[in-house]
């Protein structure tokens, strides 16, 4: 099959090589010039396991290709998928919903037959027939272009995984057994025939289906982040009680690792927006509990900036800090909303310095956060530090000898909030350590 995928970021990147590797020709488009040209080199423009094989070896095929014309897109298929990015507005917690209205705007003048408009973006329910209407109003072919909700449940530094062997797969239309019901199930057939689990439902509940998955993901890290506060304040062990829940398999243990709380350009931008639009529904009281798992979040930030404060002292001003991590999680650049450069921000605004180290989200850390200090190198990164903050629980770091650094500094002493660096190791090593939530 044809189709396009309008909008190449983290997502439409991945779901274009994913297409492409499914057996289909695929044209991604993207307005950002410099992005084409480096997709089409066969190079993704962030870092994500797996995906530049994927771009290199379908680029090389031909079976995917870049543009920057919307024109060209519309005539190239008549099935577009469409994931242009849905961030929250600025100084608002509503989703702005300009990228992905303008993107179906500049479509839609090219679309003078029968087609079908995929969205795959993160949006407020009620959000699909805003869409229709603009199709209706600028598409040649009017009434003829039937709009599908597909929703994209990809994990950063999973997602070319995600992509091609999913949990599930979900289709929202406006009505049942549609011509753009066929179209989809034949793009996903390999997935389907897979064996994985495919829903169609109507617009709203595969539109509410994304956010209300982050809601509960968000909720789930936050719930064992409230028992961590309740480990530290009673001398428990969160890990040991992460494991004991999770051997109940109606809780499970995935998706529960206590720690420095959730980041990233999705859980909280998607908490954030779901709370708003239940309140614009006047459905705010089902969106309680989302409150208090983004007020349980906030406050893992706090914690590892009072437990630095209560190591260095109430003023940080001439105190050095290094912090391992600035990605929002492991095996990803990505900067988006990070816990870890959240806290050497705060930190730094108190006086201290703080040098940052990181595998991967240097660069991207750096335009963001110009105040601080970068260094690549995690083991000269502790050079003279008062402080060791572990913030993103990169597996490298897991393998830095301990014993090599303590003399780097000018006290060896270590707050792990990821609680992934072994304690007895670096206590042998004659550090101090203090572990979110743990004993
Ligand atoms: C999240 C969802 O997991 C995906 O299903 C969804 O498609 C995606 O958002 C999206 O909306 O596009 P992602 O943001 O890539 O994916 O990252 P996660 O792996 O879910 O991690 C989010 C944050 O939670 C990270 O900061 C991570 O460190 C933290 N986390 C995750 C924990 O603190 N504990 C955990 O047990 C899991």
């Amino acid at each position: 099959m044809k189709m396009t995928v309008i909008g190449c970021g983290y997502l439409g990147a991945t779901h274009a090589a994913g297409m492409a590797e499914l057996g289909h020709e695929v044209l991604g488009m993207d307005s950002d010039i410099d992005k084409v040209h480096t997709l089409n080199s066969g190079k993704a423009p962030f870092f994500e396991r797996d995906l530049d094989g994927l771009l290199t070896k379908h680029t090389s095929s031909g079976r995917l290709r870049f543009t920057a014309s919307y024109g060209e897109a519309a005539d190239f298929a008549d099935l577009h998928f469409i994931g242009v990015g849905t961030p929250n507005q600025p100084g608002s917690d509503a989703y702005d919903l300009s990228h992905l209205f303008d993107a179906v705007r500049r479509l839609a003048p090219g679309l003078k037959t029968p087609a079908v408009v995929a969205v795959k973006s993160t949006v407020p329910v009620g959000t699909a027939p805003r869409v229709a209407e603009i199709l209706r109003a600028y598409a040649p072919a009017g009434d003829l272009i039937e709009v599908a909700w597909n929703p994209e449940f990809l994990r950063e530094s999973f997602a070319v995984d995600d992509t091609l062997r999913p949990d599930r797969l979900v289709l929202g239309f406006s009505t049942a057994h549609s011509w753009a019901e066929a179209l989809l199930r034949q793009a996903f057939e390999k997935i389907i025939e897979a064996g994985t689990p495919t829903i169609v439902t109507d617009w709203a509940t595969a539109e509410l289906a994304k956010g209300a998955a982050n809601s509960f993901l968000g909720t789930k890290i936050s719930f064992i982040n409230a028992m961590a506060e309740v480990c530290e304040a009673s001398g428990a062990d969160v890990a040991e009680l992460a494991d004991i829940l999770g051997h109940d398999h109606r809780i499970g243990r995935h998706g529960m690792r206590p720690g420095l709380g959730f980041g990233g350009g999705c859980l909280p931008k998607d908490l954030a927006g779901f709370i708003n639009r239940a309140d614009e529904l006047d459905a705010g009281e089902a969106a309680g509990m989302l409150r208090e798992a983004n007020a349980v979040n906030a406050r893992r930030r706090r914690r590892v900036i009072d437990l630095a404060c209560e190591e260095l002292g109430p003023d940080l001003r001439g105190k050095r800090i290094t912090v391992w991590g600035a990605a929002f999680k492991p095996e990803t650049d990505d900067v988006r909303d990070s816990p870890a450069l959240a806290v050497a921000q705060a930190l730094h605004d108190l006086g201290a310095t703080v040098t940052v180290t990181d595998p991967k989200a240097l660069d991207n850390a750096r335009k963001l956060h110009p105040g601080l200090d970068y260094v690549e190198d995690p083991i000269a990164a502790v050079d003279d530090a008062d402080l060791l903050l572990h913030l993103t629980e990169w597996h490298h770091f897991t393998t830095i000898d301990p014993r090599c650094l303590a003399t780097r500094t000018t006290s060896p002493k270590v707050i792990d909030a990821r609680g992934t660096l072994s304690t007895a190791h670096w206590r042998d090593a004659g550090w101090s350590t203090r572990t979110l939530g743990r004993r």
